[in-house]
């Protein structure tokens, strides 16, 4: 891939507390930190358009037990069959399952379906991930 170089002015202070975050998270260069910086910005700027097609994961922690709750997610989930392509289910304990559901669509309509089982009576946890397909971020 051709890579064009670009020179950044900021103050020394700056540039410190940026080093010392970069060290901390494990960057080996400034190059592959500000790469990452702008594929973020990026990806934001995909999910607020709202009709670009995005990618993510939502999470959910739920008691198997609450009463119809199992059910009314699976329901839930054939209803949004063609947003929740995969869901992976794991049994954390006897009471408690956490599901992991890849979505891909507009970022308007999963925003939607995630608020949806986040806020379903009985879930105790939830988080939406929002990534991009990758195709325009290089
Ligand atoms: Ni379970």
């Amino acid at each position: 891939m051709e890579m064009v170089r670009f020179g950044v002015s900021m103050s020394p202070k700056l540039l410190e507390r940026f080093d010392e975050s970069i060290a901390k998270k494990g960057y080996a260069n400034r190059s592959e930190a500000i790469r990452d910086l702008i594929r973020e910005s990026l990806v934001e700027m995909e999910w607020e358009t709202g009709d670009e097609e995005v990618v993510g994961t939502i999470t959910i922690i739920y008691s198997h037990t609450t009463r119809e709750l199992a059910d009314k997610l699976t329901d839930f989930q054939h209803q949004a069959h063609q947003v929740i392509i995969s869901t992976l289910h794991v049994h954390l304990d006897e009471h408690n399952c956490l599901e992991v559901m890849v979505v891909r669509g507009k970022s308007n309509l999963i925003r939607e379906i995630s608020e949806r089982l986040i806020s379903t009576k009985g879930v105790k946890h939830g988080k939406l991930t929002m990534t991009s397909v990758g195709d325009k971020l290089a």
